[in-house]
């Protein structure tokens, strides 16, 4: 076994060296190393004092999700931070990068901690479904008072070393050699002796039940569905009350229910998934990259200023162009309003405002592009408008830069045919508010060169996106499936459900809001005006047309205080309204539909079937790289819930044999013409497949 825990002396203090790359996580061989070197330092007389530090990018991380799956191997966890608790000389972890999870498990476990000012703690286990199974929960709360406990065990956050500093956590920052600095510190502490955190008790001043009252209630929306946050307050309840030992049974019990619970698993999932988004078939290390110095943008308007301000918040500068000057100014008030409310909050200086408003140039020229490396189009949704901009910026864009188009739905191919680079163009698809949502859609065109796709999945690191790579389709991933998720839920209300029935189906399967409430917010004047671009004969009819009924009676939707819903001016909340259920009433009467009324469950499946047999048309024709890259853009674009995993791990969760089947039975209930089962879908189901089947078999 790889020797991944060393150990050499400085005096009478014993470096401890802990080195398992990429991210020091607790393997197997790492906790056996920390106990064995336990045992045979405490054995020691020569030794006065120990330090725990770790090579590379950081301190140790967390455990080994990796191992989640498998049978536990001795020694767990637990008995290792205990044991160096236990320990009768003084011990100094010392801390840089990240110190999660079971990381912070065992820097809590040590007597004493000492970092570098950039260094982050963090007990981020919530997000993977679980809670801090090694005794965060018991010790962080000793140390650092229950509120803040509460506050980073519930929300996994990463805690600043300043900020741990003031809670305790952190005994002192340390400015140049951090192994240096913590060996004289563990020197000093030689006088000190030992200090167990396990040995503190709780200030109980401020742990009271309202407190605790209060903090369920500030999380309860943030949190909704969530299964682990609830186990985790009340682990912080536990140590509270209880000695340190039997928190730790409680603290036990409570993350076995986690880490058996589904949630876990899905969110485990979700952790790998966008890990794995970036491994780009044809791409490794070795592929170039071009350099990205200067990004240009057209258009300004909702999506364009929201672009502009990824690139700027990474501190890279953007030529900003719109064709006319009041075009520009609103769109740059729109930008600098936005930095001025994240100012109000205290989350920049006006300094920084400033700073990042400078990164702008804005321009009417188009003359002005031509030192852009990157150059995105965010013009109105019309091919022919479209066109028109690349043929413009394929004669002044200079040779190598990447030009990219951030349609919704258009036909990157066709885009790219009007210039005489098509190698050099692609998609990038943005998803509104295109400053806060993180997923961006890469859309690889046929001749995009890898290069630039390369290009591009490293630079959504660097505006802090996750990048999924989709191929050409109408929509991509993620529009392209919101469409028979959209048609299937519209379809309940005529067949028999009230649009606030599917609305509180879907909310309560963990969507962020209903599809009725959806379309009333995005406007339902749009879907009117494309389906008039279509042609009755290319969409369902049936479901849409009392939509359109809506619109042509100037119903469009929130922005005018009336759609499905009805609003109450100045309030956002959708309101039932009688006159829409007639309308719908009379759409189902003349479609000749006998409604019916409908369980949340039979919503929620026709809804996520749909939503699933789309995704394997999109996965079997190469669209999407992966299940899981689908699942990505779900979760991220779409507000599907990380705790289901995204469509393809839930279909997974369901079985692909019976969701097969259910398609199938739909195919024979609703007609075959929006039920033909995927063929992958039905190849994976006979096979007795699952989608992660699929992923592992295709990984490259
Ligand atoms: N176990 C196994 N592999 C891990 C890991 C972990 N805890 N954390 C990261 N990795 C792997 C990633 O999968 C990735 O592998 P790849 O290169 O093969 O894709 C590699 O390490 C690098 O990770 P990132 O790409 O995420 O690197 P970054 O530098 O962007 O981020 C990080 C580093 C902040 C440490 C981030 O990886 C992270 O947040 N990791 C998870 C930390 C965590 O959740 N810890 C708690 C674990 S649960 C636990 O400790 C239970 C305990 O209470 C009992
Ligand atoms: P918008 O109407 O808010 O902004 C478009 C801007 O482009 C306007 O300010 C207009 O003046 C400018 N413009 C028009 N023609 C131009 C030209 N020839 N040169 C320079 N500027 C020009 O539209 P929005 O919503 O920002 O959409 C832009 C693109 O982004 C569209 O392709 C849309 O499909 C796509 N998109 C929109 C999303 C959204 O939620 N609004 C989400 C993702 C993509």
């Amino acid at each position: 076994m790889m020797e991944t825990v060393t150990r050499e002396m400085r005096g009478a203090v014993a470096l401890i060296t802990v080195d398992n790359p990429p991210v020091n996580a607790l393997s197997h061989s790492v906790r056996q190393g920390l106990k064995t070197q336990m045992e045979e330092l405490a054995a020691d007389d020569s030794v006065k004092a120990i330090v725990v530090a770790c090579a590379g990018r950081t301190f140790i991380a967390g455990a080994d999700i990796r191992e989640f799956g498998q049978a536990p191997k001795e020694p767990g966890l637990i008995e290792v931070v205990n044991q160096i608790e236990a320990m009768e000389k003084p011990i100094v972890a010392a801390i840089h990068g990240t110190a999660l999870g079971g990381g912070l498990e065992v820097a809590l476990g040590c007597h004493y901690r000492v970092a570098v000012p950039t260094a982050k703690v963090g007990l981020p286990e919530v997000k993977l479904g679980i809670l801090p199974g090694a005794g965060g929960t018991q010790r962080l709360p000793r140390i650092a008072g229950a509120k803040n406990a509460l506050d980073a065990i519930v929300s996994g956050r990463h805690v600043s070393a300043k900020e741990a500093l003031d809670w305790g956590v952190i005994d002192e920052i340390v400015d140049g050699d951090l192994v240096h600095a913590a060996i004289a510190f563990a020197e000093g502490a030689i006088e000190k002796g030992v200090r167990r955190t396990g040995e503190m008790t709780v200030d109980a001043s401020e742990a009271s039940p309202e407190m605790f009252a209060a903090f369920r209630k500030s999380i309860a929306r943030q949190t909704r569905g969530y299964f682990a946050p609830e186990r985790c307050i009340q682990c912080v309840e536990a140590a509270v009350k209880l000695p340190l030992a039997e928190g730790l049974k409680r603290e036990r019990e409570l993350f076995m229910e986690c880490f058996t619970n589904p949630q876990a698993k899905a969110l485990q999932h979700m952790f790998f998934a966008e890990r794995q988004v970036s491994r780009i078939p044809g791409i490794t290390k070795e592929t170039p990259r071009r350099e990205i110095g200067r990004v240009g943008i057209l258009g300004a308007g909702t999506m364009g200023g929201g672009i502009a301000m990824n690139f700027v918040n990474a501190g890279i500068p953007v030529t900003i162009l719109e064709v006319q000057q009041e075009a520009l100014d609103r769109g740059l008030k729109v930008v600098r309003g936005n930095y001025e409310r994240t100012a109000s909050k205290g989350k920049l200086t006006m300094e920084q405002v400033e700073e990042r408003m400078g990164l702008f140039t804005p321009t009417l020229s188009y003359d002005d592009l031509a030192d852009c490396d990157l150059i995105i189009e965010a013009v109105f949704e019309k091919m022919e408008i479209k066109k028109e901009v690349f043929t413009k910026l394929d004669a002044v864009a200079k040779p190598g830069a990447i030009l990219a188009s951030n349609t919704s739905y258009l036909d990157i191919d066709e885009i790219a045919a009007c210039t005489r680079r098509p190698a050099d163009v692609l998609g990038l698809h943005f998803f509104s508010p295109a400053n806060v949502m993180r997923l961006l859609e890469i859309v690889r065109a046929g001749k995009t060169a890898l290069d630039v796709l390369a290009t591009c999945v490293d630079l959504a690191k660097t505006i802090k996106k996750v990048g999924v790579v989709a191929g050409v389709c109408h929509g991509f991933i993620g529009n392209r499936m919101l469409s028979p998720y959209g048609r299937e839920a519209a379809l309940c209300v005529i067949e028999g459900a009230r649009p606030e029935e599917v609305d509180a189906a879907l909310y309560n399967f963990g969507m962020p809001m209903g599809p009725m409430t959806m379309s009333d917010m995005a406007g339902l004047d749009i879907g009117y005006f494309n389906r008039q671009g279509m042609g009755r004969e290319n969409y369902e009819t049936k479901a849409y047309d009392w939509m359109d009924t809506l619109v042509e009676a100037g119903r469009k939707g929130l922005k005018v205080g009336a759609g499905i819903y009805a609003y109450e001016p100045g309030d956002r909340t959708p309101k039932p309204d009688p006159e829409v259920m007639k309308i719908i009433e009379a759409a189902s009467a003349k479609a000749g539909i006998e409604r019916k009324s409908k369980t949340p469950e039979e919503i929620v499946e026709r809804c996520m079937m749909a939503l699933i047999n789309e995704g394997a048309k999109i996965l079997g024709e190469g669209i999407a790289y992966r299940a899981s890259d689908i699942d990505v853009v779900y979760a991220n674009g779409y507000g599907y819930p990380p705790y289901r995993g995204g469509p393809m791990h839930y279909a997974d969760s369901l079985g692909l044999k019976n969701v097969y089947a259910k398609i199938v039975e739909y195919g024979e209930k609703f007609g075959p013409r929006w039920w033909k089962p995927a063929p992958l879908l039905k190849e994976l189901a006979e096979a007795g497949k699952s989608f992660a089947d699929y992923d592992r078999e295709n990984a490259s």
